[in-house]
């Protein structure tokens, strides 16, 4: 049976790299029945619509959702990012956000391979907090951290078994325990306990500072990274510059207990800039599909497509989306 995406090209680049990344999954001879749904910046300025809860629960009757990019300069920082991308990983309960690094970092030769867990529904995005008297001398800004046992121990254990199905069977921890002691010490204990039900996985523990430095000048030392939804956020930027670009980072919301459809989406933003040019990498759009295919069952389609983006593909968007859809079909 035809897999049901839910399909937001969203704003910028996003329709461009989304059409392409539909091209090769079809080219991989998956059979998909797409919807799409005409949300992100754009949609908003025309009619006020971000995402409602109707079309919330339109979206939890999908197998999946692809998205390709949401924002744009005319509205201001935050309203399609809370009010759309975070409420899709809030309300769908998308608590993993996985990032896969594979490249060779710059002034390197060999090539690197780790993924970062990120927990994805906690963390100083739940939004907590508050402004006093906004705009005055004695004015008062606090933006909390949520972490909770449960939040954490099922991201966590996400990590540990994820790392389980991988050759070097190794976890990372990364945070900031000498600093931030309450929510360190929460995920260090928890780690710990997880880290028990898993004997074949060796450990290690990086506070987030020491991280990036090891992302650049080490980062053979990583095979599975779980961390907190800001950590995550900054480090898989990092993990992107040092793993060929942006225009290459894949990510993928997921909601391993299935309760609703998980979602899947390149890491890069709606590049205003370039919308049009034909300069959008469709790479990480077309990668973040085979995360998404991995994800409905289709390993196998998921690998021909992480086979056919290698070697690197020049050209414009559409050249680049063309030139690894025929290296799928003449398989
Ligand atoms: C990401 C993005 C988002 C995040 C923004 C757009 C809210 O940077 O997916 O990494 O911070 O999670
Ligand atoms: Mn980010």
């Amino acid at each position: 049976m035809a897999h049901r995406i839910a399909v937001i090209g969203g704003d910028g680049i996003g329709p461009e790299v989304t059409a392409e990344a539909l091209k090769v999954v079809r080219a991989a001879g998956v059979a998909i029945e797409t919807t799409d749904f005409d949300l992100g910046g754009q949609r908003y300025l025309r009619d006020g619509e971000i995402l409602s809860d109707a079309v919330l629960e339109q979206l939890r009757h999908f197998d999946a959702i692809l998205l390709g990019a949401v924002g744009t300069p005319d509205v201001p920082p935050g309203v399609i990012e809370r009010g759309l991308l975070l409420k899709m990983r809030f309300e769908l309960d998308l608590y993993v956000n996985q990032r896969p690094f594979v490249g060779v970092a710059p002034g390197k030769t060999a090539v690197h391979d780790f993924i970062v867990i990120r927990e994805n529904t906690e963390g100083p995005y739940v939004g907590e907090g508050g402004v006093l008297r906004r705009g005055t001398p004695h004015e008062v800004a606090t933006q909390g951290s949520t972490n909770t046992r449960m939040g954490v121990e099922r991201c966590v254990r996400y990590a540990f078994e994820l790392a389980m199905k991988r050759e070097r069977k190794h976890v990372t921890l990364v945070h900031k325990t000498n600093v931030l002691t309450y929510s360190g010490d929460l995920w260090e204990r928890t780690f710990n306990i997880v880290a028990k039900d898993f004997p074949q996985v060796k450990t290690a523990y990086n506070h987030v500072d020491a991280a990036c430095i090891y992302f650049v000048e080490d980062p053979y030392r990583y095979d599975v990274i779980v961390t907190d939804n800001l950590f995550g956020d900054i480090l898989t930027d990092l993990g992107g510059a040092v793993s060929g670009g942006i225009g290459l980072a894949s990510s993928a919301n997921l909601n391993p207990s299935r309760t609703g459809p998980s979602m899947f989406e390149p890491s890069h933003g709606s590049a205003p800039d370039i919308v049009g040019t034909g300069k959008a990498n469709p790479t990480a759009a077309i990668l973040s599909a085979a995360l998404m295919l991995d994800f409905l069952g289709e390993n196998a389609a998921a690998d021909r497509v992480r086979g056919a983006c290698e070697p690197a593909v020049t050209g414009t968007t559409v050249e680049i989306g063309n030139a690894i859809a025929a290296r799928l079909a003449s398989k």
